[in-house]
């Protein structure tokens, strides 16, 4: 990558969430592996194509479409690792209902320019320092097959939200940090509040009826 990355003084990935991931979500996650792996390897692939989305949408912003291409195939590989992590632990490759979390996170986000090459840019970092959170929640907790796998993503995924956060700040240097508080707030509340299904970034799974 040409640009040089952001200097975010002890700024993490998850330092940028609003809120923690619930361990409610964890136990749900550790009780269904396999729908987890399912979703994980679809979000490795949209992650991919979210890469490749964005550097269609901006074309002449070349340092851009070069970061992007190398993260498209990074994603990609880790697609590739999780199919192979599925194979290990005997979980079969089915298709899968997506979540809400992508969906209603872009909800949010503005349809005008110049306002959404930022709010795409945020999203893509919020996504990614979620992902790294919950793997780096995950990692010590799964079996050995994945665990390995689990921690090197967090540090990937971290990676991944640096250099979205670049691009942000890039974009628009005034109004980055305002616009991503009100993002973050908005993703915080999609992954505390009681889900249907689990997925990778989802809520914790709903109580049943008159537990
Ligand atoms: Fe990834
Ligand atoms: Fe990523």
């Amino acid at each position: 990558m040409s640009a040089a990355l952001p200097q975010l003084p002890a700024a993490t990935a998850v330092s940028i969430l609003h809120a923690a991931t619930p361990a409610q979500w964890l136990a749900d996650a550790l009780a269904d592996l396999p729908a987890l792996l399912l979703d994980h390897a679809n979000c490795e692939k949209k992650a991919a194509s979210t890469a490749l989305a964005l550097m269609f949408a901006y074309a002449d912003d070349r340092p851009l479409a070069l970061a992007l291409s190398r993260l498209a195939r990074e994603e990609l590989r880790h697609f590739e690792q999780v199919l192979r992590c599925m194979s290990a632990c005997g979980v079969a490759f089915a298709r899968q209902r997506p979540g809400r979390y992508a969906h209603q996170l872009r909800s949010a986000l503005r349809s005008g320019e110049p306002g959404r090459k930022l709010d795409l840019l945020l999203a893509a970092a919020l996504i990614e320092a979620r992902s790294a959170e919950r793997f780096a929640l995950l990692a010590p907790r799964v079996p050995a097959t994945l665990a390995r796998l689990y921690q090197s993503l967090a540090s990937a995924e971290a990676r991944h939200f640096e250099l979205y956060i670049h691009f942000a700040q890039a974009a628009a240097p005034q109004q980055w940090p305002a616009r991503r508080e009100q993002l973050a707030a908005h993703e915080a509340l999609l992954v505390t509040t009681a889900d249907d299904t689990l997925r990778f970034h989802s809520g914790p799974l709903r109580a049943p009826r008159g537990a």
